[in-house]
């Protein structure tokens, strides 16, 4: 049977097993999909002796994601703006390839799943790392009017608004309402939440926070208090997935369905 796996570390609690094993028995695909502790020293050694024992493809996940870019012989275009991969595939030419699948997962989850358009929008996100770093390409694809990075370090976010071709601010500078907000911090890790405005959001503004949760995260409860509405990022979970499993099995998974019973399961 065809063998997949997601390497990272920490791995026990991926979700990644669960969900590929759901969308293989949704569309009648026989395979295999484990998880392998990645090893600090060890990383690039792992993912070849994966593909040597034919595996098929692989998904990487933190802190590997820079480290998996670094060894591909041939990236996808998202893959390349993103400097990070989550998806490998091993070609028949024996050429490992890679894509990220993490921007078109949430831009899919916020246009089909939410029924937001994205396009002829203003933007704003929040925060300038890997994460933000990874989901420019496929939001920009999408003809946003404008798209503002905020950050807390302002030069991470000038860096990226130069690559990207977009808009860099501090929190501090941000002036007037968005249509949409993103936030792609690490801080709702912690419970915290960059100092925001409120004139950012009003009742017209759509927000997305790329971290999800049982409770309802600081960001968005932050979107509610000003009136917003918006989504948490499960449905990103379940669709980077889906583009991975997509590539993998030329087969496009339903996600909608998945990401009903996984908020279920998480009551
Ligand atoms: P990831 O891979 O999750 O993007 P990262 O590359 O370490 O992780 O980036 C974390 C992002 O969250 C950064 O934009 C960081 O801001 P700085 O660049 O100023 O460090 C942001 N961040 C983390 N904690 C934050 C907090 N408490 N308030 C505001 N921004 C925060």
């Amino acid at each position: 049977m065809d063998q997949y796996a997601v390497v990272g570390n920490p791995i026990a609690h991926s979700k990644s097993p669960s969900i590929h094993k759901h969308f293989a028995e949704q569309t009648q695909q026989e395979l295999i999909y484990s998880t392998l502790l990645g090893d600090d020293v060890q990383f690039e050694r792992q993912v070849r002796d994966f593909f040597a024992n034919d595996g098929k493809g692989m998904n990487i996940t933190m802190p590997f994601k820079e480290r998996a870019y670094a060894m591909c012989d041939v990236l996808s275009k998202r893959a390349e703006q993103a400097g990070a991969v989550n998806t490998l595939l091993m070609s028949e030419n024996g050429d490992i390839f890679g894509d990220n699948t993490d921007g078109i997962g949430m831009v899919r989850d916020i246009t089909h799943n939410h029924g937001q358009a994205l396009t002829g929008k203003r933007v704003l996100i929040l925060g300038a790392g890997g994460a933000v770093r990874g989901v420019l390409e496929p939001l920009l694809s999408e003809n946003p009017e404008s798209v503002t990075i905020a950050n807390r370090t302002v030069e991470k976010a000038q860096a990226l608004a130069e690559h990207f071709d977009c808009l860099a601010s501090t929190f501090e500078d941000l002036k007037g309402e968005f249509d949409i907000i993103i936030n792609g911090t690490s801080a709702s890790l912690s419970g915290s939440l960059p100092p925001l405005k409120d004139e950012l959001a009003g009742s017209k503004t759509w927000c997305y926070d790329m971290m999800y949760g049982k409770e309802r995260t600081v960001f968005l409860q932050w979107a509610d208090d000003h009136g917003g509405k918006g989504a948490d990022g499960l449905g990103m979970l379940v669709g980077q997935a889906a583009e991975a499993f997509y590539l993998w099995r030329q087969v496009r998974p339903d996600t909608a369905s998945l990401v009903a019973l996984m908020r279920k399961q998480m009551e």
